[in-house]
């Protein structure tokens, strides 16, 4: 998996978000600004495929999905704030990273090579990894699910919103 994150692009991007002013905490620290802080710790985006990135887990089931593209930063900077009541995972404003690496303690600690390891020990907790596509439709497709429910503007709930194979 490469990463594709431009601090460049980034900044732009976080400027603008701020300059909206709404996306800015009043304490002033929003999840963007902590991403700046580790920067290159947040990709931009991510191709989801747990059996292609982590054969090292056992048990998985076989590769039959996965998610191209994955707005990894947009989520983790824009989308997630102020969302947190749909989550099915626990996450705060200034840390969002928990919705999706759920056992992480900090943002510095989500780091490429332990992700295997963290991953194994989050599916784990929710029922083993033949449990894989609950475990990811649970933190992503929920979300989606409930926020189109209360009429908020959200990501696919449809299979091929996600997968495009
Ligand atoms: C909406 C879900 C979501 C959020 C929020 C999120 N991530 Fe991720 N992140 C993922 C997924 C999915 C992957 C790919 C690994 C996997 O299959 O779980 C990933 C991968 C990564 C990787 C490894 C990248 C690579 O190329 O392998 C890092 C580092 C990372 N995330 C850091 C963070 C940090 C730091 C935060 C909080 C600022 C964060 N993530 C927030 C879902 C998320
Ligand atoms: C806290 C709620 C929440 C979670 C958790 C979440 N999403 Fe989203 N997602 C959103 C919102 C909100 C948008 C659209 C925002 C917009 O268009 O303004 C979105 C958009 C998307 C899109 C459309 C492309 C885009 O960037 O607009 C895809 C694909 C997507 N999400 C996939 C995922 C995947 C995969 C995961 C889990 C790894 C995930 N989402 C987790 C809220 C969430
Ligand atoms: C919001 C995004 C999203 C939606 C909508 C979604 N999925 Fe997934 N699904 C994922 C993610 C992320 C994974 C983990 C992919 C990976 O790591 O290979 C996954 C994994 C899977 C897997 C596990 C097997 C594999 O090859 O990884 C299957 C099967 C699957 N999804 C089927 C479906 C079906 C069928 C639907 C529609 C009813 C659906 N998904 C809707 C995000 C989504």
């Amino acid at each position: 998996m490469k990463k594709k994150t431009s601090i460049k692009t980034m900044v732009g991007f976080i400027t603008v978000v701020c300059a909206t002013a709404m996306l800015c905490l009043p304490n002033g620290s929003t999840a963007a600004d902590n991403a700046t802080k580790g920067a290159q710790k947040v990709p931009e985006t991510v191709d989801i495929n747990l059996q292609k990135q982590c054969p090292s887990i056992p048990g998985l089931p076989a590769d039959k999905k996965d998610v191209k593209g994955f707005t990894h930063e947009k989520h983790a900077i824009q989308y997630l704030l102020g969302k947190e009541k749909f989550s099915k995972y626990h996450y705060t404003d200034q840390f969002t990273c928990t919705a999706c690496h759920t056992e992480a303690k900090s943002q510095e600690a989500i780091t490429e090579d332990g992700m295997c390891a963290s991953i194994q020990e989050e599916l784990e907790k929710a029922g083993g990894a033949q449990k894989m596509s609950k475990f990811f439709h649970n933190t992503c497709k929920k979300c989606h699910a409930a926020m189109k429910k209360a009429g908020e503007k959200t990501g696919p709930t449809s299979c091929k919103g996600c997968h495009k194979r």
